[in-house]
Protein backbone atom coordinates (compact mmCIF):
# COMPACT_ATOMS: atom_id res chain seq x y z
CA UNK A 1 0.00 0.00 0.00
CA UNK A 2 1.36 3.29 -0.95
CA UNK A 3 2.48 5.60 2.16
CA UNK A 4 0.00 8.55 2.70
CA UNK A 5 0.61 11.68 2.01
CA UNK A 6 0.11 14.49 4.61
CA UNK A 7 -0.01 17.37 1.96
CA UNK A 8 -3.43 19.12 3.15
CA UNK A 9 -4.05 16.83 6.02
CA UNK A 10 -5.57 18.27 9.31
CA UNK A 11 -3.32 17.27 11.63
CA UNK A 12 -3.69 17.88 15.51
CA UNK A 13 -0.68 16.92 18.24
CA UNK A 14 -0.60 17.69 21.70
CA UNK A 15 2.55 18.06 23.76
CA UNK A 16 3.16 20.68 20.56
CA UNK A 17 4.95 23.49 22.30
CA UNK A 18 8.52 22.14 22.95
CA UNK A 19 10.51 18.49 21.81
CA UNK A 20 9.48 16.12 20.08
CA UNK A 21 5.82 17.50 19.20
CA UNK A 22 7.08 20.84 18.30
CA UNK A 23 9.59 19.45 15.55
CA UNK A 24 7.25 17.10 13.87
CA UNK A 25 4.59 19.68 13.86
CA UNK A 26 7.48 21.79 11.85
CA UNK A 27 7.97 18.88 9.53
CA UNK A 28 4.37 18.07 8.48
CA UNK A 29 4.17 21.85 7.97
CA UNK A 30 6.80 21.65 5.48
CA UNK A 31 5.07 18.75 3.76
CA UNK A 32 1.76 20.88 3.61
CA UNK A 33 -0.16 19.73 6.50
CA UNK A 34 -2.33 21.72 8.50
CA UNK A 35 -1.51 21.58 11.98
CA UNK A 36 -3.73 22.14 15.42
CA UNK A 37 -0.97 22.76 18.35
CA UNK A 38 -1.70 21.78 21.66
CA UNK A 39 -0.40 21.97 24.73
CA UNK A 40 -0.52 24.26 28.40
CA UNK A 41 2.40 27.46 27.02
CA UNK A 42 0.08 29.33 24.77
CA UNK A 43 3.11 31.61 23.86
CA UNK A 44 4.83 28.66 22.60
CA UNK A 45 2.88 27.56 20.65
CA UNK A 46 1.57 30.94 18.89
CA UNK A 47 5.68 31.48 17.92
CA UNK A 48 5.62 28.01 16.40
CA UNK A 49 1.93 29.05 14.54
CA UNK A 50 3.69 31.45 13.04
CA UNK A 51 6.77 29.31 11.71
CA UNK A 52 4.46 26.56 10.42
CA UNK A 53 2.85 28.60 8.59
CA UNK A 54 5.66 30.53 6.85
CA UNK A 55 6.61 26.96 6.36
CA UNK A 56 4.06 25.68 4.35
CA UNK A 57 0.97 25.21 6.51
CA UNK A 58 -2.37 26.91 5.08
CA UNK A 59 -4.36 26.69 8.43
CA UNK A 60 -1.88 26.63 11.45
CA UNK A 61 -3.45 27.13 14.90
CA UNK A 62 -2.38 27.30 18.43
CA UNK A 63 -4.63 26.52 21.42
CA UNK A 64 -3.95 26.06 24.89
CA UNK A 65 -5.45 22.58 26.21
CA UNK A 66 -4.01 20.62 29.48
CA UNK A 67 -4.74 17.24 28.59
CA UNK A 68 -5.27 16.16 32.02
CA UNK A 69 -8.19 18.65 32.47
CA UNK A 70 -11.27 17.17 30.42
CA UNK A 71 -12.83 20.54 30.06
CA UNK A 72 -10.19 22.14 28.47
CA UNK A 73 -9.83 18.91 26.27
CA UNK A 74 -13.34 19.80 25.36
CA UNK A 75 -12.77 23.96 24.81
CA UNK A 76 -9.82 23.21 22.75
CA UNK A 77 -11.32 19.91 20.40
CA UNK A 78 -14.19 22.39 19.54
CA UNK A 79 -11.73 25.34 18.35
CA UNK A 80 -9.88 23.26 16.31
CA UNK A 81 -12.70 21.75 14.61
CA UNK A 82 -14.74 24.99 14.41
CA UNK A 83 -11.39 26.22 12.06
CA UNK A 84 -10.48 22.78 10.52
CA UNK A 85 -14.06 20.75 10.27
CA UNK A 86 -12.58 17.37 10.78
CA UNK A 87 -8.94 15.70 12.20
CA UNK A 88 -7.55 13.33 9.88
CA UNK A 89 -4.37 12.38 11.85
CA UNK A 90 -4.25 12.87 15.42
CA UNK A 91 -1.05 12.74 17.39
CA UNK A 92 -0.76 12.23 21.27
CA UNK A 93 2.12 13.14 22.26
CA UNK A 94 2.08 14.88 25.76
CA UNK A 95 4.06 13.14 28.26
CA UNK A 96 6.12 13.55 31.34
CA UNK A 97 8.98 10.73 32.63
CA UNK A 98 11.05 9.40 35.34
CA UNK A 99 14.02 8.21 36.84
CA UNK A 100 14.38 6.89 39.71
CA UNK A 101 13.87 3.38 41.04
CA UNK A 102 10.55 2.41 42.64
CA UNK A 103 12.57 1.67 46.01
CA UNK A 104 13.86 5.28 45.90
CA UNK A 105 10.49 7.19 46.15
CA UNK A 106 9.42 9.21 48.38
CA UNK A 107 6.16 10.93 47.35
CA UNK A 108 4.11 8.47 45.11
CA UNK A 109 1.61 11.93 44.25
CA UNK A 110 3.75 11.89 41.29
CA UNK A 111 2.70 8.51 40.10
CA UNK A 112 -1.25 10.23 40.04
CA UNK A 113 0.74 12.84 37.64
CA UNK A 114 2.29 10.25 35.58
CA UNK A 115 -1.04 8.00 35.12
CA UNK A 116 -2.90 10.92 34.15
CA UNK A 117 -0.69 12.86 31.31
CA UNK A 118 0.60 9.87 29.72
CA UNK A 119 -2.61 7.91 30.22
CA UNK A 120 -5.25 9.45 30.64
CA UNK A 121 -4.35 12.88 28.49
CA UNK A 122 -4.74 10.20 25.49
CA UNK A 123 -8.14 9.66 26.38
CA UNK A 124 -9.39 12.85 27.08
CA UNK A 125 -8.46 14.26 24.29
CA UNK A 126 -9.51 11.22 21.91
CA UNK A 127 -12.27 11.22 23.47
CA UNK A 128 -13.43 14.73 22.40
CA UNK A 129 -11.90 14.49 19.06
CA UNK A 130 -13.23 11.01 18.05
CA UNK A 131 -16.53 12.33 16.37
CA UNK A 132 -14.34 14.39 13.99
CA UNK A 133 -12.05 11.81 12.97
CA UNK A 134 -12.94 10.54 9.35
CA UNK A 135 -13.55 6.45 9.42
CA UNK A 136 -11.54 6.12 6.68
CA UNK A 137 -8.38 3.71 6.53
CA UNK A 138 -6.12 7.28 5.61
CA UNK A 139 -6.85 8.73 9.25
CA UNK A 140 -4.42 7.88 11.61
CA UNK A 141 -4.79 7.80 15.59
CA UNK A 142 -1.09 7.96 16.88
CA UNK A 143 -0.06 7.31 20.12
CA UNK A 144 3.71 8.48 21.08
CA UNK A 145 4.94 5.65 23.43
CA UNK A 146 8.64 4.60 23.85
CA UNK A 147 11.06 1.48 23.76
CA UNK A 148 9.71 1.29 27.36
CA UNK A 149 6.41 0.84 26.45
CA UNK A 150 7.60 -2.39 25.38
CA UNK A 151 10.45 -3.71 27.50
CA UNK A 152 11.38 -3.05 30.85
CA UNK A 153 13.55 -0.47 32.27
CA UNK A 154 14.94 0.72 35.07
CA UNK A 155 14.49 3.69 36.61
CA UNK A 156 11.32 4.28 35.11
CA UNK A 157 8.55 1.66 37.04
CA UNK A 158 5.82 4.13 36.63
CA UNK A 159 6.69 5.36 32.96
CA UNK A 160 6.32 1.63 32.05
CA UNK A 161 3.08 1.26 33.43
CA UNK A 162 1.78 4.06 31.83
CA UNK A 163 3.12 3.53 28.28
CA UNK A 164 2.40 -0.61 28.53
CA UNK A 165 -1.26 0.79 29.60
CA UNK A 166 -1.34 3.13 25.81
CA UNK A 167 -0.28 -0.01 24.25
CA UNK A 168 -2.99 -2.04 25.46
CA UNK A 169 -5.57 1.07 24.91
CA UNK A 170 -4.41 0.92 21.07
CA UNK A 171 -4.20 -2.79 20.92
CA UNK A 172 -8.33 -2.68 21.85
CA UNK A 173 -9.11 0.59 20.32
CA UNK A 174 -7.61 -1.40 17.05
CA UNK A 175 -10.51 -4.28 17.48
CA UNK A 176 -13.12 -2.01 18.10
CA UNK A 177 -12.56 0.06 14.59
CA UNK A 178 -12.00 -3.33 12.66
CA UNK A 179 -15.39 -4.56 13.62
CA UNK A 180 -17.34 -0.83 13.70
CA UNK A 181 -15.56 -0.21 9.93
CA UNK A 182 -13.79 -2.82 9.02
CA UNK A 183 -11.73 -1.60 5.97
CA UNK A 184 -12.08 1.78 6.74
CA UNK A 185 -11.16 1.49 10.08
CA UNK A 186 -8.63 4.55 10.96
CA UNK A 187 -5.21 2.88 11.43
CA UNK A 188 -3.88 2.85 14.91
CA UNK A 189 0.20 3.45 15.40
CA UNK A 190 1.75 3.59 18.16
CA UNK A 191 5.06 5.26 18.34
CA UNK A 192 8.15 4.08 20.40
CA UNK A 193 10.78 6.29 20.09
CA UNK A 194 14.21 5.43 21.96
CA UNK A 195 16.02 8.07 24.23
CA UNK A 196 15.36 11.40 22.48
CA UNK A 197 17.07 15.29 23.38
CA UNK A 198 14.55 16.84 24.64
CA UNK A 199 13.54 18.84 27.77
CA UNK A 200 12.03 15.45 28.46
CA UNK A 201 14.92 14.43 30.16
CA UNK A 202 15.68 16.93 32.16
CA UNK A 203 12.13 17.77 33.62
CA UNK A 204 11.44 14.49 34.93
CA UNK A 205 8.73 13.95 37.42
CA UNK A 206 11.02 13.65 40.62
CA UNK A 207 8.78 11.30 43.02
CA UNK A 208 10.14 13.29 45.77
CA UNK A 209 14.05 12.91 45.32
CA UNK A 210 16.38 16.32 44.36
CA UNK A 211 17.99 14.68 41.35
CA UNK A 212 17.00 12.24 38.68
CA UNK A 213 18.45 9.60 36.52
CA UNK A 214 19.16 11.04 33.43
CA UNK A 215 20.33 10.07 29.88
CA UNK A 216 23.70 11.13 28.15
CA UNK A 217 21.76 13.80 25.76
CA UNK A 218 24.88 13.24 23.29
CA UNK A 219 24.31 9.41 22.82
CA UNK A 220 20.83 10.40 22.40
CA UNK A 221 18.57 10.97 19.07
CA UNK A 222 18.17 14.23 18.14
CA UNK A 223 14.39 15.30 18.03
CA UNK A 224 14.45 16.15 14.66
CA UNK A 225 15.38 13.18 13.29
CA UNK A 226 12.58 11.49 15.82
CA UNK A 227 9.68 13.41 14.24
CA UNK A 228 11.08 11.87 10.56
CA UNK A 229 11.01 8.39 12.10
CA UNK A 230 7.49 8.80 13.36
CA UNK A 231 6.11 10.71 10.51
CA UNK A 232 7.36 7.58 8.47
CA UNK A 233 4.94 5.31 10.95
CA UNK A 234 2.35 7.85 10.34
CA UNK A 235 2.71 7.50 6.97
CA UNK A 236 2.73 3.84 6.99
CA UNK A 237 0.29 3.35 9.23
CA UNK A 238 2.16 0.68 11.51
CA UNK A 239 0.77 -0.63 14.29
CA UNK A 240 4.07 -0.27 16.17
CA UNK A 241 6.78 1.98 15.06
CA UNK A 242 10.36 1.10 16.18
CA UNK A 243 13.18 3.01 15.41
CA UNK A 244 15.95 0.20 14.49
CA UNK A 245 16.54 -2.86 14.11
CA UNK A 246 18.05 -3.31 17.46
CA UNK A 247 14.68 -2.14 18.94
CA UNK A 248 12.32 -4.51 16.82
CA UNK A 249 14.45 -7.28 17.86
CA UNK A 250 14.63 -6.35 21.56
CA UNK A 251 10.48 -6.05 21.21
CA UNK A 252 10.17 -9.43 19.58
CA UNK A 253 12.78 -11.27 21.43
CA UNK A 254 10.98 -10.17 25.24
CA UNK A 255 8.48 -12.52 25.33
CA UNK A 256 10.71 -15.37 24.15
CA UNK A 257 13.92 -14.48 25.81
CA UNK A 258 12.95 -12.23 28.72
CA UNK A 259 15.83 -12.76 31.03
CA UNK A 260 18.19 -12.49 28.57
CA UNK A 261 16.67 -9.48 27.16
CA UNK A 262 16.76 -7.58 31.15
CA UNK A 263 20.09 -7.63 31.15
CA UNK A 264 20.60 -6.38 27.70
CA UNK A 265 18.88 -3.54 28.78
CA UNK A 266 20.49 -2.94 32.06
CA UNK A 267 23.63 -2.55 30.64
CA UNK A 268 22.66 -0.21 28.17
CA UNK A 269 21.03 1.78 30.66
CA UNK A 270 24.00 1.81 32.48
CA UNK A 271 25.72 3.14 29.89
CA UNK A 272 23.87 5.76 28.52
CA UNK A 273 22.59 7.01 32.17
CA UNK A 274 23.77 9.21 35.00
CA UNK A 275 22.46 8.43 37.79
CA UNK A 276 22.59 8.44 41.96
CA UNK A 277 22.58 4.50 42.54
CA UNK A 278 25.15 4.53 39.78
CA UNK A 279 27.59 7.24 42.01
CA UNK A 280 28.39 8.86 38.33
CA UNK A 281 26.19 12.14 38.51
CA UNK A 282 28.56 15.52 38.01
CA UNK A 283 28.99 17.54 41.43
CA UNK A 284 26.41 20.34 39.99
CA UNK A 285 23.47 19.48 38.89
N1 LIG B 1 12.54 12.38 24.96
C1 LIG B 1 12.62 11.07 25.06
O1 LIG B 1 13.69 10.49 25.35
C2 LIG B 1 11.42 10.20 24.77
C3 LIG B 1 11.63 8.84 24.54
C4 LIG B 1 10.53 8.02 24.31
C5 LIG B 1 9.26 8.55 24.31
N2 LIG B 1 9.08 9.89 24.53
C6 LIG B 1 7.71 10.39 24.55
O2 LIG B 1 7.57 11.46 23.64
C7 LIG B 1 6.54 12.34 24.08
C8 LIG B 1 7.05 13.77 23.99
O3 LIG B 1 8.15 13.92 24.86
P1 LIG B 1 9.32 14.97 24.61
O4 LIG B 1 10.57 14.24 24.76
O5 LIG B 1 9.07 15.77 23.41
O6 LIG B 1 9.13 15.85 25.95
P2 LIG B 1 9.19 17.43 26.21
O7 LIG B 1 10.20 18.07 25.33
O8 LIG B 1 9.33 17.56 27.69
O9 LIG B 1 7.74 17.92 25.76
C9 LIG B 1 6.61 17.51 26.46
C10 LIG B 1 5.40 18.18 25.87
O10 LIG B 1 4.25 17.73 26.60
C11 LIG B 1 3.50 18.88 26.96
N3 LIG B 1 2.74 18.65 28.18
C12 LIG B 1 3.20 18.28 29.40
N4 LIG B 1 2.19 18.24 30.27
C13 LIG B 1 1.08 18.59 29.60
C14 LIG B 1 -0.28 18.74 29.96
N5 LIG B 1 -0.72 18.51 31.21
N6 LIG B 1 -1.16 19.11 29.01
C15 LIG B 1 -0.75 19.35 27.74
N7 LIG B 1 0.52 19.22 27.33
C16 LIG B 1 1.41 18.86 28.26
C17 LIG B 1 4.51 20.00 27.11
O11 LIG B 1 3.91 21.25 26.87
P3 LIG B 1 3.46 22.32 27.99
O12 LIG B 1 4.43 22.24 29.11
O13 LIG B 1 3.51 23.61 27.22
O14 LIG B 1 2.08 21.91 28.35
C18 LIG B 1 5.46 19.68 25.97
O15 LIG B 1 5.00 20.27 24.78
C19 LIG B 1 6.18 11.90 25.50
O16 LIG B 1 4.98 11.15 25.47
C20 LIG B 1 7.33 11.00 25.90
O17 LIG B 1 6.96 10.03 26.83
C21 LIG B 1 10.12 10.73 24.74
Amino acid sequence: MAALDVAGKNVLITGASAGIGRDLALLLARQGANVALLARRLELLEDLAAECSALNSKVALAVRCDVTERPSCQAAVQKVVEELKQIDIIVLNAGMSMGCYFEDIKDLSDGDKMLSLNVMGVANVLHYAFPFIPKESASRIVVISSVAGVVGVPFRTLYCASKWAVHGFCASLRTELLEAYGDKAPKVVVSCPPEVATGLNTNRLKFGNDVTAQFNEETAVPSTVAAEKILESIREGVRIGLFSRVHQWLHSLYNCFPSYIDKIVIDGVKKSHRAPRYGNMPSKM
